[in-house]
C-alpha cells in the first residue's frame, strides 16, 4: 500500500501500554480518523519475549486481528531498539561503551552494542519469531525493522569489527597509514591489533580514523538491519521492508548508502524551529527523503513484480514512476525546540503533512497514536492526546484523514530544476576537531542553500555524488568538503556537458580520506571554478564581512585569486577589501559559480535566484505571491499543484483546475486563507 492506492495515514501504536479494553476504542477512533496503517511493536520486546526464548504473542495476535477486522493495516516492527532487562543482565558485554570508556546501563532505550554477537543473535531470534508467526498475517503491510538506527559504541566487539572492516577497506597497513597520514604525531601502525576505535584521547584525534569509524559504523548498523531484513524477506517475499531514518547531523548513518537496502525510504521528521523555519525544515526533510529514494532507484533496477516490493505501480493517468518514500513519524502537535514545547497552531499538522505528500511521501504517519500516561515520553504529542478524542488535535487528525483520502490520485515526479548535493562523509569530516572553524557544517550549508532556493520558489532535488544529473539546470555543492576523484569527475562531466554549477567554500578541498588537496583551495575543483584560494579567514559567531554592492558574508571568507573566473561580488573593507568573494567562470559548455563565504539570507537568495535563472531554471509558480509555497507533481498527462500559504493574510494565487480538498473548480485564481493549503489537479499546464 505504500507504493499505490490510498495514502498511508496513522502512526506508532503501542497497545502494550494500555489495558485491552482500550483497544476497541482505539480501532473505532482510528476508523473515525480514516487511519489505515499503524506501526505496532516498536518497543515491545520485553512484552513479547519476557524471558529468553519464551514468547507471549497472545496479546499481539489479538491486536493484529482487531486491527484487521477494522480494516487497518499494520507496519509490524521488530523491537530490537530496546532489549529487555534480562538481556542486559545476561550479556553485560553487549551494553554500549562511550568514547570515554563508560559502559552504559539499562534504563532507557537503545542500550546495546550493534557489533556485539549476543545482541545480534538475540535481535535475529526475536525477528525470526515474529516472522514465523506473522509473515502471512492478513493485516501485515510492511515490516518496520528496529527504530532509528543511530547509536554508537566503543567496546571491544566494536574495535574487533572495526579492524576487520579496515582490512577490507584498505587491504594492507601501508595503505591505511597513508590514508590516515599516520606519519603525523607518530601514529604509524605496524600491526592491525594496534588500531582501536577513536576513543577519547589526549588532544585532537586522527581525522582519517574518525572518518573511517563513521563509515564503518554506518556499515555495521546496515549489516544489523540487513540480517533482519533477509530473514523477514525469506518468510514472505511479498511484504516490503523498511527502517525509519532519523535525521540530524549527529546520525552515524549514510542514508544514501542505505537507501538501496530498503524497499521504501522512511523518515522521521520533527522540526526544531517554531516559525517559518519549521516550514523550511519540512521542505528540506521531504526533499532529502525523495533524494535518497531517487538515489536508490538510480542504484538498482526496480524489481519487476507488481505484488509488492520496490515497484511503484504505474498509475492510471500514466505518470512517470516516482520513487516512493514515506514520512514514518512526525509530531501531531508540539514542536520541541531548545528545551521548550511549542503547540503547533491549528492547521499546521495538515500543512506539514501535505508538504511531505507534495514532495513524494506516500502518506503521513505520526509518533504516536495515543499519548501514554507514563514513561519517558508521556508528554509527547499524540493523535489522541491526554485530553482524549474531544480535543482540537483529534479533530484535526480526523480532518487530515479526510484530506489524505482525497489525494489518492496524486503521483508523478516532483518538479525540480535544481539539484543540491548531499554527502554524509563531508558532513562527518566537517565535524572533525582541528578544522579552522567549529562553525563549518555541510548539513547547515545544505540547509542554507535549500532555504534560499525555497524562498525564491525553486523546486529542488537533493542528490548524492554520482547520481544522474540529467535535466537539472543548476547543481549546488554546499561545502561538499570531500571530493575523491570520482566525485570531481562527476561534477566535471556535468559542467563539461553544459551544466551550471554553484559551489560554496571548501567544496572539493579535501580527498575521500579528508586529506587537504594542495595547491590552493578548493582543491579538486580549482580549474573548473577558475579560482585559487590562498588563505582562509574564519569569522567568529556574530561577525560578518561586508560585500561590495550590499549584503554581508558570514562564517568564512577567503583570499581568492581569479584564475580565469570573473568577480561577481567582492569583499568590502578590511584586509580582503576589493578581493573577489563570488565568482563566475565559463568552463566546457557550462558555467560555474564560486561562493567563498556564506552570504546573508537575502543576498544568498538573490544570488541563487540569479544563478538559477541564468541556468534556465524557473520558480515552480513564478506568479505565486511572496510567502506562498508551490510544489508541482507532474505525470505524463496530469499535473498537481500544491499551494501552501505561510503568511497570516489571505493570498490570491493564479491557478486553473480542480481543487481536490474541496472539489471546487478554479478558473483563474484561488483564494488561500492564512495558513491554508490547496491541491489542484491542474488544467492547462
Ligand atoms: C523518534 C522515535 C520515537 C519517539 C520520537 C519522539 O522519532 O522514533 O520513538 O521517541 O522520536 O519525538
Amino acid at each position: 500500500m505504500w507504493s499505490d492506492g490510498p495514502l498511508c495515514y496513522g502512526g506508532d501504536y503501542n497497545p502494550e501500554q494500555w489495558p485491552a479494553r482500550v483497544w476497541a476504542e482505539d480501532v473505532a477512533l482510528m476508523r473515525q480518523a480514516r487511519v489505515n496503517l499503524v506501526t505496532v511493536g516498536v518497543f515491545a520486546w520485553s512484552r513479547l519475549e519476557p524471558a529468553p526464548g519464551r514468547y507471549t504473542f497472545d496479546w499481539l495476535d489479538q491486536v493484529l486481528d482487531l486491527l484487521h477486522a477494522g480494516g487497518i493495516r499494520v507496519a509490524l516492527a521488530t523491537p530490537t531498539a530496546s532489549p529487555p532487562p534480562w538481556f542486559s543482565l545476561a550479556h553485560p558485554g553487549a551494553l554500549p561503551v562511550t568514547a570515554d570508556g563508560v559502559r552504559l546501563h539499562h534504563g532507557s532505550r537503545d542500550t546495546y552494542c550493534a557489533a556485539a554477537p549476543a545482541y545480534r543473535q538475540a535481535a535475529r531470534r526475536i525477528a525470526a519469531a515474529l516472522a514465523d508467526r506473522y509473515a502471512h498475517h492478513p493485516a501485515l503491510a510492511l515490516w518496520h525493522v528496529h527504530n532509528e538506527y543511530g547509536t554508537t559504541c566503543h567496546c571491544e566487539h566494536t574495535a574487533r569489527a572495526f579492524r576487520r572492516w579496515l582490512t577490507t577497506r584498505h587491504g594492507d597497513l601501508a595503505t591505511l597509514n597513508d590514508a590516515w597520514t599516520t606519519s603525523f604525531w607518530s601514529q604509524h601502525y605496524s600491526d592491525w591489533a594496534q588500531i582501536s576505535t577513536p576513543r577519547a584521547t589526549q588532544y585532537l584525534a586522527n581525522p582519517g580514523q574518525l572518518l573511517d569509524f563513521r563509515r564503518f559504523w554506518s556499515d555495521t548498523l546496515l549489516a544489523a538491519y540487513a540480517e533482519q531484513r533477509d530473514l523477514l524477506r525469506a518468510a514472505n517475499p511479498a511484504i516490503p521492508i523498511t527502517t525509519n531514518y532519523v535525521l540530524g547531523d549527529w546520525v552515524p548513518v549514510d542514508h544514501a548508502r542505505w537507501a538501496a537496502e530498503v524497499d521504501v525510504v522512511a523518515v522521521d521528521h520533527y522540526p526544531s524551529a517554531v516559525d517559518v523555519g519549521a516550514e523550511e525544515q519540512t521542505a528540506l526533510a521531504g526533499d532529502l527523503a525523495r533524494g535518497w529514494a531517487q538515489h536508490a532507484a538510480a542504484c538498482r533496477p526496480a524489481p519487476a513484480t507488481a505484488a509488492g516490493r520496490g515497484s511503484p505501480a504505474v498509475p492510471d493517468h500514466g505518470a512517470p514512476a516516482a520513487p516512493a518514500w514515506l514520512l514514518m513519524e512526525s509530531a501531531p502537535n508540539q514542536i520541541h525546540t531548545a528545551g521548550r514545547i511549542h503547540a503547533k497552531e491549528p492547521g499546521r499538522m495538515l500543512r506539514h503533512s501535505l508538504a511531505h505528500v507534495a514532495r513524494g511521501s506516500r502518506g503521513a504517519m505520526f509518533f504516536q497514536w495515543r499519548a501514554p500516561t507514563g514513561g519517558a515520553e508521556r508528554f509527547h504529542s499524540a493523535l489522541v492526546p491526554h485530553a482524549g478524542p474531544d480535543s482540537r488535535v483529534f479533530r484535526e487528525a480526523v480532518e487530515l484523514g479526510a484530506a489524505l483520502a482525497r489525494l489518492t490520485e496524486v503521483d508523478g515526479r516532483v518538479e525540480a530544476s535544481v539539484a543540491i548535493a548531499v554527502d554524509a562523509a563531508s558532513g562527518w569530516a566537517l565535524r572533525h576537531p582541528g578544522l579552522p572553524s567549529t562553525r563549518l557544517d555541510h548539513h547547515e550549508e545544505v540547509a542554507a542553500a535549500h532555504r534560499a532556493l525555497w524562498h525564491a520558489g525553486y523546486g529542488c532535488d537533493t542528490v548524492t555524488p554520482g547520481d544522474p544529473l540529467d535535466g537539472y539546470r543548476l547543481l549546488v555543492l554546499p561545502a561538499l568538503y570531500l571530493a575523491g576523484d570520482a566525485t570531481a569527475d562527476w561534477v566535471r562531466e556535468y559542467v563539461r556537458g553544459g551544466g551550471h554549477l554553484l559551489a560554496t567554500y571548501l567544496s572539493g578541498a579535501a580527498d575521500e580520506h579528508a586529506r587537504v588537496r594542495p595547491g590552493g583551495y578548493p582543491g579538486a575543483l580549482r580549474d573548473l571554478l577558475g579560482v585559487r584560494a590562498e588563505e582562509f579567514h574564519p569569522l567568529a559567531e556574530g561577525d560578518h564581512i561586508p560585500l561590495a554592492g550590499g549584503g554581508t558574508g558570514r562564517i568564512w571568507a577567503e583570499t581568492l585569486h581569479l584564475a580565469g573566473a570573473d568577480a561577481v561580488t567582492s569583499y568590502a573593507g578590511g584586509i580582503l577589501d576589493g578581493r573577489p568573494a563570488v565568482t563566475r567562470h565559463r568552463w566546457g559548455a557550462g558555467t560555474t559559480w564560486y561562493v567563498s563565504t556564506r552570504p546573508d539570507e537575502d543576498t544568498y537568495r538573490r544570488l541563487l535566484d540569479t544563478a538559477a535563472r541564468a541556468a534556465g531554471a524557473a520558480p515552480v509558480h513564478p506568479d505565486a505571491p511572496a510567502g506562498v509555497e508551490a510544489v508541482r507533481r507532474r505525470g505524463e498527462r496530469v499535473s498537481w499543484l500544491f499551494l501552501f500559504n505561510h503568511t497570516d493574510r489571505e493570498q490570491r494565487v493564479p491557478a486553473r483546475g480542480v481543487e481536490l480538498l474541496t472539489d471546487a473548480p478554479v478558473d483563474a485564481a484561488l483564494a488561500l486563507p492564512p495558513g491554508g493549503v490547496a491541491v489542484l489537479r491542474e488544467s492547462g499546464t
